[in-house]
């Protein structure tokens, strides 16, 4: 660069004997400057005014609600299913067959491999100690009757355990009676 070009570059301030060149900024960084402004500007609007942009309050209320809804039904596994929840599960194979699995493993001791009693009462009568709906059948599987050798099953089995049982004890009666142990409790009809 000679003498000249230098001097038609230089800004006219000088300041304690320092000049400064009067560069043209380069292209890419000009332009790179502008789309940032756009960008701000679009940005502002889609965050402050379209009412799609969530601010970190926005973000956290959302995050929590799925919180809490995942907590409901995470409670929701846990509570008992109600009548028909139960009937639903007996008639899903699924869910007999894991249940004739707990049976076999943790009731056929007291209750006999089909029900038919041993030291507890026979399942596959139409007698029932504590009564024979199922919600009674759930409340006596889940509370059990500590006194007399029934063991509360809540706590030692998981709750689908829980319910799969239920739902095969139902399922055994309906089939029909298992010569066993004699009948004790109250008759119940039908279908429970
Ligand atoms: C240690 C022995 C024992 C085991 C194991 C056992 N039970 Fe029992 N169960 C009993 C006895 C004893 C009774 C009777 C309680 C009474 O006389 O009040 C009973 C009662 C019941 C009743 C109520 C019967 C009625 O006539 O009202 C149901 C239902 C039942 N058990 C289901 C189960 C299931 C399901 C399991 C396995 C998850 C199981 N039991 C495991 C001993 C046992």
């Amino acid at each position: 660069m000679n003498e000249s070009d230098d001097d038609k570059l230089m800004r006219d301030h000088e300041y304690d004997g320092i000049q400064e060149y009067d560069n043209n900024l380069p292209r890419w960084w000009v332009y790179k400057f502008l789309i940032t402004i756009a960008f701000a500007v679009v940005y502002m609007y889609w965050m402050q005014f379209s009412g799609s942009g969530k601010n970190i309050w926005d973000e956290y209320m959302t995050d929590r609600t799925a919180y809490e809804r995942d907590e409901m039904l995470r409670a929701a596994k846990n509570m008992r299913p109600s009548e028909e929840e139960f009937l639903a599960l007996a008639a899903d194979p699924l869910v007999l067959s894991s249940g004739e699995l707990v049976f076999k493993e943790r009731c056929a001791s007291c209750h006999g491999l089909k029900g038919e009693g041993i030291v507890g009462p026979n399942l596959t009568d139409h007698y029932w100690i504590h009564g024979g709906s199922l919600m009674e059948i759930a409340n006596v599987v889940e509370k059990g009757v500590p006194e007399k050798g029934m063991v509360p099953w809540k706590g030692i089995l998981k709750p689908d355990e829980i319910y799969a049982v239920i739902a095969y004890v139902h399922e055994l009666n309906k089939k029909g009676e298992v010569e066993g142990k004699a009948a004790e409790g109250e008759f119940v009809s039908g279908g429970k």
